[in-house]
């Protein structure tokens, strides 16, 4: 949906009822509330509207400040606004340094590598520290950065990337990881966008069982960017196995290092932390949108630390004696705010862990919570539902116990969740499922975990100070247990909201505050309600349950894949004339992609070509984004001003009704679409299965308005 053009909707898609049975309520159990960071209910007077936003000084004072700030939120220049203004910090300091007083030898990180014969690492915050400020002298004098520079990150799952990410932070740099298993290009684009002139990358790491090549990615980022006008000066290697370099790719005389060899100058170095402003960027966190290219998510210093921290605190029930795994991947937004910032600040034990799920059995997430003494666990619903189809049983050979269990990054159906539950937990835990955005920084919608009843398949209400709406298209609000579904958008500004998106403040505001904004020229936040870009309901208790996006955003086992960015990657094969991007339903990833391309005049269908667009795909973006199906069309249907009709293609692509195309400028070629692809799939055992409501008026209002 472009916001501009929603004239074209013929149902609005806002005020479509969603029939949805109500699930029963599961209430926490009573070890779990007697130990609680917020059992109380008068929690919920603090944070209560009337003491909005002064209820959010309760999460900046869990941080150490340089210098206490005077105003806690200025709307002057509304939507931008700005927490904690006049506060100094730095964000390093208070995830490492405060804690060596009292807590120097206990393990901040532990690192488990995916090879189950290669040891464990145990980091302390005093190693963490010795780390973290050797590489940040590395960067400031090898590397010659300066506060406010950026740096791109394309890093798997080591600990080089945490000690990264808080080395910058210590010198007041930003950084900007890109998920490690995109693809080369899509990270020198990302590099171009934030004009960085320093690339740390690794020179490999463990993936189901195989050492990857992944340094030959940053000759194709470095050629990416230079293609897009911005020059990398410098690569630097950190190395899998100090010593041993595992890359076939060369390394470029005067661009390349390797950083075990460099740090030998740096040994024992100190860098005093730089009290930066609350209000400066500490990262980007580049994501999909509705159109055009990944956009870059800033966010700032103070506020979204004092929200990660605070979110972590109650949330996600963070003690510092807690052994914390949340097992997602540090390239997303996950994995900055809770399993690197929000936990450190806390000063608890965060594990990581290198690979797969499923390697070498599906047994492994188990061992490594028994081994580890793991009490809080955290993933996403597609790694839930991967282990619960290979190792159904898998859990109860283990001797762990998990507190708290959270579920993040799509929406989870209840029969998962109560696997969930009754298999991972073991029935002892309590479960979080949170809702939020890389564009938030931290939850937005969630029960306090001793305090509000769980509901399989609901994230539950707005979190502490966070207070959500539903509106239709035209701004109406949409109430609680009206069995409607809408928009769902936050009435008020959070610590932990993006900044703008980096370079493009009149995208910002198009994107997520035009849409419901009352009045531009106003300075009070009432007139600026957030829009998430999210389909919601809600239930006359009060909980949400999120339906997905309700832009041309495909979720793919949690990863935010644009239909634009995937068909300009197709575009790119020459033959391609046209390209269109839609979802299909799935059983393990939610969600997975299908292309639709029709060839330039005097070329044939046939596999060569599919696997070509295949490819682009993997190229441009990574090899989560290839898609299930390449279909090779005739002609794509269209309507009569010539724009390419994704809803009927989604409708292909699942088996449903497609609607009525008597309009379409080609109405004739959808029938031969439908037998092509239908036969196609049949005979390969894509076999159709049953939508639920919701995913019927999801694939109903895919791309309606293109
Ligand atoms: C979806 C991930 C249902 C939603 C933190 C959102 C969810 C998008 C949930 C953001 C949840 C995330 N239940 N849907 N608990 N969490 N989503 O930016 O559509 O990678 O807009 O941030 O994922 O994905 P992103």
């Amino acid at each position: 949906m472009t916001l501009e053009d929603e004239s074209d909707v013929a149902v609005s898609e806002a005020q479509i009822a969603v029939h949805w049975r109500e699930e029963e309520l599961y209430f926490p159990p009573a070890a779990f509330v007697g130990q609680a960071n917020a059992s109380d209910p008068a929690i919920f007077e603090r944070f209560k509207e009337e003491n909005f936003p002064e209820c959010y000084r309760e999460y900046a004072d869990l941080l150490t400040w340089d210098q206490y700030w005077h105003t806690t939120l200025d709307t002057s220049n509304a939507p931008f606004w700005k927490w904690f203004v006049g506060g100094k910090l730095n964000v390093s300091y208070n995830c490492v340094d405060r804690h060596l007083a009292t807590q120097r030898n206990k393990a901040a990180l532990i690192w488990v590598p995916e090879p189950e014969e290669e040891q464990t690492q145990a980091i302390t915050y005093q190693e963490l520290y010795r780390r973290v400020n050797e590489f940040a002298a590395l960067l400031r004098d090898f590397g010659g950065v300066q506060t406010g520079d950026r740096v791109t990150f394309h890093l798997p799952m080591v600990p080089e990337l945490p000690v990264s990410m808080l080395a910058c932070a210590r010198l007041g740099v930003i950084h900007s990881q890109v998920f490690g298993g995109f693809s080369g290009s899509a990270c020198g684009g990302r590099i171009a966008d934030s004009q960085s002139r320093i690339l740390v990358t690794m020179d490999g790491y463990y993936r189901n069982g195989e050492l990857i090549d992944h340094k030959a990615k940053a000759d194709e980022a470095v050629a990416r960017a230079r293609e897009e006008g911005v020059e990398v000066e410098r690569v630097l290697v950190w190395r899998r196995h100090p010593g041993q370099y595992a890359s076939e790719s060369p390394m470029v005389e005067g661009r390349d290092f390797f950083v075990d060899e460099l740090l030998a100058e740096y040994r024992d170095q100190i860098v005093e932390p730089v009290s930066m402003p609350a209000e400066a960027p500490l990262f980007l966190m580049y994501t999909s949108g509705t159109t055009g290219k990944p956009k870059g998510a800033q966010h700032s210093t103070g506020g979204y630390l004092a929200y990660v921290a605070g979110t972590s605190k109650y949330y996600q029930d963070i003690h510092p004696d807690d052994t914390y795994w949340c097992f997602a991947d540090i390239g997303w937004i996950t994995g900055h705010s809770y399993i690197v910032y929000g936990p450190l600040a806390l000063g608890t034990t965060s594990v990581m862990y290198e690979g797969v799920p499923t390697y070498p059995d599906p047994g492994r997430p188990w061992r490594i919570a028994e081994r580890l003494g793991v009490n809080i666990f955290h993933t996403a619903p597609t790694t839930i539902r991967m282990l619960r189809k290979v190792g159904p049983d898998e859990p109860n050979k283990y001797n762990y116990h998990f507190k708290h269990m959270t579920t993040v990054g799509e929406p989870i159906e209840p029969e998962v969740w109560r696997w969930y539950r009754d298999v991972v937990g073991k029935g002892e835990a309590v479960i979080v499922d949170t809702w939020w955005q890389t564009e938030n920084g931290g939850f937005l919608g969630s029960t306090l975990p001793a305090l509000q009843p769980m509901k399989p398949g609901s994230c539950g209400p707005g979190v502490l100070g966070v207070f959500p709406v539903i509106y239709d298209e035209h701004g109406e609000e949409v109430s609680a247990g009206s069995g409607r579904a809408g928009n769902i958008c936050i009435r008020n500004p959070w610590p932990g909201i993006f900044q703008t998106i980096w370079g493009q403040p009149e995208r910002f505001l198009d994107i997520y505050y035009r849409k419901y904004c009352r009045d531009e020229k106003s300075t009070d936040w009432h007139d600026w309600p957030y829009f998430a870009g999210d389909g919601a309901m809600q239930a006359a208790d009060g909980y949400f349950r999120i339906l997905g996006r309700v832009d041309d955003v495909i979720n793919v086992a949690g990863h935010r894949l644009g239909t634009k960015e995937l068909e300009s990657a197709a575009l790119t094969v020459d033959k391609v004339a046209e390209a269109a991007a839609v979802p299909v339903m799935d059983d393990l990833r939610g969600r997975a992609v299908e292309m639709y391309v029709s060839l330039k005049p005097g070329y044939e269908a046939g596999t060569d070509i599919e696997h070509e667009v295949a490819l682009a795909i993997e190229n441009e973006i990574g090899k989560i984004a290839r898609p299930k199906n390449v279909w090779v069309v005739p002609d794509m249907p269209k309507t009569r001003s010539g724009k390419i009709m994704r809803r009927v293609t989604a409708g292909i692509s699942n088996f449903t009704d497609v609607g009525d195309v008597t309009t379409l400028a080609n109405p004739e070629i959808v029938e031969k679409i439908r037998i092509q692809v239908h036969a196609a799939k049949m005979a390969s055992g894509q076999l159709p299965r049953e939508l639920t409501a919701a995913e019927l008026e999801e694939i109903k209002g895919f791309g309606h308005a293109d």
